[in-house]
């Protein structure tokens, strides 16, 4: 990538790091072929760059950063490493079939890191960022460089390494804030510094990546597009390390809904931001917010009566977005059992969905099931059952047949399940608990034996009504590493009308992602695996 390359100059290119940045999220961790989802899915949505992983971290994400750059062909595929040559040889050779390479390498500017991290000087960091960006440059044209902790660092220090590394030949210069420790009054400054004193920048791309940890990453990543920056850095729902980063769908809406003040467009298909929030949502087990702009299930209700009847008489007296403008659903398309399948793959279509016949045959009976205990199916049970029942990208090892629980104020929690396992084998076993969701997990923990620990679990109504479908989402942590990782966190989510029945779906769920991710790690030769 060349600043030539901007498709022009009232363009803002977006670099997802939803697979990466996203992915360091607490319990974020997807599987290979979750990762290929998403990537495909960024694809559809139009990002220009999809960062596909750290590949020196794990053998998982080298895989996963090699399959990407083998499959995805419409973006720049991008492998994050540290300034030294051993993390650039593998995100080189991760990369080394993708149809546009990026190796986005760096390190520490701001005096906190130089010492107490990096323990060197500014003179030396400043080396060792010129070699890696040299190194890089030998592997492919195009090279990024970061300059972490880019908001606390002394900004004529900051200028020396831009000016160093651009004559290196770095392609694009990314200026992280990396703690979300500014203000957007000081980063968009921070970036009007860096055009007005870096003799060379005219040469590079300026790319801004701002973190949330005074909630502010959406407004100083958009203060740094105004000052300059021609890319900026982003996840899908935000997701990030700790608060999180910019939120593409917040960076992205901003831009087309106030075009009359950035004046800058993107390549995103917008009505693809909320099937993809949901999808990474609910791979990565991270719940958005209801109040989430853009993609939170309240981003487009109205609850006051005045606001009601506002949006009524006239749709923008308390919207400025169109829900359909992003894809949100329309709630108010309801399906029935006499819908059929046509009916039903027709909506399912206009949601964004895409599912082979095998997927669509299981949400369609799932679909009947429901629709005959609630009449109406409108959307938001829809996604809960396609999320349930299409959307398994890994082998499950053990499926639930059967459960049965027996409670109440004065019984004692007792819990039956019938699981069919490997080659087909089927187990029954029954214990007690609690209540009735503990009883079921003791049950199934003398099935499968997979020893682990139940560190988040939350029931959300989809729907409203006596009858709803319930949404669980469980996290569990291992009790043994898996691919070099130290205690690995994995989600599960289940959905039924029946939250008995969708808790013990959910711990399955999360069972078999943990046991899949094993036989993952096993099979990529990591050395941390019995
Ligand atoms: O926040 C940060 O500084 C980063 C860099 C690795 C780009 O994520
Ligand atoms: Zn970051």
């Amino acid at each position: 990538m060349h600043v030539s390359d901007i498709r022009t100059p009232d363009t803002l290119m977006v670099f997802d790091t939803t697979l990466r940045d996203g992915e360091q999220s607490p319990g974020a961790a997807l599987s290979i072929d979750e990762k290929l989802e998403v990537a495909r899915a960024l694809e559809g949505l139009g990002v220009d760059i999809i960062e596909a992983g750290f590949p020196i971290s794990s053998p998982g994400d080298f895989q996963a950063v090699q399959r990407i750059s083998q499959e995805i062909r419409g973006c720049v595929v991008c492998g994050l490493t540290r300034a030294n040559e051993q993390d650039i040889d593998a995100a080189a050779a991760a990369l080394e079939e993708a149809a546009r390479p990026r190796i986005h390498t760096g390190l520490g500017v701001s005096d906190v890191h130089i010492r107490h991290k990096l323990h060197t000087t500014r003179d030396e960091a400043l080396e060792w960022g010129v070699n890696a960006v040299k190194y890089a440059k030998s592997f492919f044209e195009d090279v990024q460089y970061y300059t972490e902790d880019a908001g606390r660092a002394e900004p004529t220090y900051l200028y020396r390494v831009l000016e160093a590394v651009i004559g290196a030949g770095a392609t694009v210069v990314n200026i992280p804030d990396t703690t979300g420790y500014t203000t957007p009054d000081e980063f968009g400054a921070l970036i009007r510094g860096i055009r007005e004193n870096v003799p060379n920048i005219h040469q590079a791309i300026i790319s801004v990546h701002c973190h949330n940890d005074l909630g502010m990453a959406t407004a100083n990543a958009l203060a740094g597009v105004v000052n300059g920056a021609r890319q900026v850095e982003v996840t899908v729902n935000g997701i990030g390390e700790r608060a999180g980063n910019s939120s593409l769908e917040e960076v992205v809406m901003a831009l087309s809904t106030r075009r009359d003040i950035f004046g800058l467009e993107t390549g995103i298909r917008t009505r693809r931001l909320y099937p993809v929030s949901r999808l990474v949502s609910q791979l990565t087990g991270i719940a958005v917010q209801p109040n989430k702009a853009i993609v939170g299930a309240n981003a487009f209700a109205h609850s006051s009566g005045i606001h009601q009847d506002g949006v009524l008489k006239e749709r923008t007296t308390y919207e400025i977005i169109n829900p359909r403008d992003v894809g949100a659903p329309d709630s108010a398309i309801i399906l029935s059992a006499r819908s059929g399948r046509h009916g039903l793959r027709h909506r399912l279509a206009e949601l964004g969905y895409s599912l082979d016949e095998a997927q669509f045959e299981k949400v369609y009976q799932r679909f009947l099931q429901v629709a005959d205990k609630r009449k109406a199916v409108d959307t938001r049970d829809l996604e809960a059952i396609v999320e349930d029942e299409a959307r398994v990208f890994f082998e499950e090892t053990y499926q639930l047949e059967h459960v049965q629980v027996s409670c109440g104020n004065r019984s004692i929690p007792t819990a039956t399940v019938r699981i069919q396992g490997p080659d087909g084998q089927t187990f029954c076993d029954a214990d007690h608990g609690t209540g009735p969701v503990d009883a079921v997990y003791r049950a199934i923990n003398r099935v499968i034996g997979e020893k682990n620990e139940l560190i988040e679990f939350s029931v959300q109504a989809v729907t409203e009504g006596i009858d709803a479908v319930g949404r669980v989402t469980i996290r569990i942590q291992a009790e043994e590493p898996v691919d070099g990782a130290e205690l690995p966190v994995f989600s599960g989510h289940g959905a039924d009308t029946d939250i008995v029945v969708a808790s013990a779906k959910a711990y399955i769920f999360a069972l078999n992602r943990l046991i899949a991710a094993r036989r993952e790690a096993e099979m990529a030769g990591n050395p941390d695996r019995s």
